[in-house]
């Protein structure tokens, strides 16, 4: 039986108490890395939430507590529209981030309405499910071009042969970035979200703020290009697009296809990985998909909700009287949502921990909740299931060659590398 699958009675920790489980809840530990889930499923048992002694945040581990934070709107991912650093008791940013800060500060990610609204509608327009429907035939065309590359090796490595460079072609594609850049791209958005774990280093942040600026001038550049010799892709049709006479700006469409490149290639990149394990280690359900018993659409929900990409999202308190989880909160205080320790949770999934790919929930929290709801989830889930769909079908008899490891991160959770056999 996988370590995953073992019942947390067999685990030590149910002996622990709150304060000796947050001291598990460690980021830098090796083992909890490995494994988050028999710590994350012992806290969300003792507790619903729990201040964390290094971040301070109020951190949240049961399902219905994450998804009404989530649609709450006196909390916001941005303080900055109402509030000072200073209110907030937050020094004001470190001016040697600057192309970092400049790079994301119109990201939907770091907005609240009225601005979130106005670029959310705009971004909407020109981000249709026609479109990304539209897309389909490319995408097929991605994924059987590299996987006929990886059946001519008969053992391959998932991430670095397909996933990575299928994932940012599919978004390029769909911005209307020319192919030959993409790699330029990827290299700048790996080291961009960096800056998102909850420790960073000098280094890290000099290569985060190295890689924003590079990417700045790149995009203002293709802009540029796109209103000289528009080409009906996203960045041109968001040079283009109108709404009741309002545009984008050169430094919101800039934040704009940045967040949809970094958003868009990360997590789908590691729901591949986290998921094609899942896969593995699970021969039953494997089969389940290659004989067509299990449609693959139905396997996406259950790799986003197993093995979460994302393990934690926050939230600012922006207004008085706020309460959660039994904890009253301050404006100004921080509230830390446990993805992976939500999606287990027994009092909303039956027999949480197994990985079941024939559940068919969707109602899972995998792409938020709220007006930051994944404006890419019908697009991640179509590269997904076009994926999960070809791998079965070109190699029924798949197996990992050896056991993964994941990188060293928390926040953003993928594997190292997955070396398979076909
Ligand atoms: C499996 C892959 C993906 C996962 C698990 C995922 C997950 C999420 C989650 C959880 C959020 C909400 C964050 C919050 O509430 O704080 C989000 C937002 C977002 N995602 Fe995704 N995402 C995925 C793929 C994509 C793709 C392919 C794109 C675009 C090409 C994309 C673009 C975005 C954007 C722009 C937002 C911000 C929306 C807003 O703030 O209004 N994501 N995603």
């Amino acid at each position: 039986m996988p370590l995953d699958d073992l019942p947390l009675d067999d685990l030590p920790l149910a002996d622990l108490s709150l304060g000796e489980l947050i001291a598990r809840f460690n980021p830098s530990d090796p083992a909890f890395i490995a494994n988050p889930y028999p710590v994350l499923s012992a806290l969300r048992e003792v507790t619903p939430g729990f201040r964390n002694p290094i971040t301070g945040q109020w951190t949240l581990t049961r399902f219905s507590d994450v998804q009404e934070t989530l649609r709450d709107r006196r909390l916001g991912r941005a303080y900055t529209h109402r509030y000072s650093h200073e209110q907030f008791g937050k020094p004001t940013p470190d001016p040697r981030w600057s192309s970092f800060q400049q790079h994301e500060a119109w990201s939907l990610l770091c907005l609240e309405p009225p601005d979130h609204t106005r670029i959310r509608r705009l971004v909407a327009k020109v981000f249709t499910p026609r479109a990304v429907a539209a897309l389909r035939p490319t995408i097929e065309g991605f994924s059987t071009e590299l996987l006929d590359a990886c059946a001519e090796r008969g053992q391959f490595e998932l991430l670095r042969d397909y996933a990575m460079p299928y994932s940012v072609a599919v978004i390029c594609s769909m911005l209307g970035v020319p192919r030959s850049d993409t790699q330029l791209l990827l290299d700048w958005s790996h080291a961009i979200v960096k800056m998102y774990e909850l420790t960073t280093t000098d280094d890290v942040r000099t290569a985060a703020n190295t890689a924003a600026a590079e990417y700045i001038a790149y995009t203002a550049a293709l802009i540029a290009e796109k209103r000289k010799n528009p080409d009906g892709l996203l960045v041109s049709e968001l040079v283009r697009v109108e709404d009741e006479g309002d545009t984008l700006t050169e430094r919101e469409i800039i934040s704009t296809t940045m967040v949809l490149l970094e958003a868009g290639h990360e997590a789908t990149v590691n729901t591949l990985g986290n998921g094609t394990r899942a896969l593995m280690l699970h021969p039953h359900q494997w089969q389940r998909v290659v004989s067509g018993d299990v449609d693959a659409r139905s396997a996406v929900e259950e790799m986003l909700r197993w093995d979460s990409p994302l393990q934690l999202f926050e939230r600012w308190v922006l207004d008085d009287g706020v309460e959660i989880a039994g904890q009253p909160l301050e404006v100004g205080e921080e509230v830390a949502m446990l993805f992976g320790a939500a999606e287990r949770d027994h009092r909303r999934f039956p027999d949480p921990d197994r990985f079941d790919i024939g559940r068919g929930d969707t109602a899972h929290i995998g792409f938020g909740g709220g007006i930051h709801f994944c404006v890419g989830a019908p697009l991640a889930r179509q590269e997904i299931e076009v994926s999960v769909a070809g791998l079965a079908k070109r190699f029924p008899n798949l197996s990992m060659v050896e056991a993964p490891q994941y990188q060293p991160n928390f926040v953003i959770r993928g594997l190292q590398s997955l070396h398979l056999s076909a």
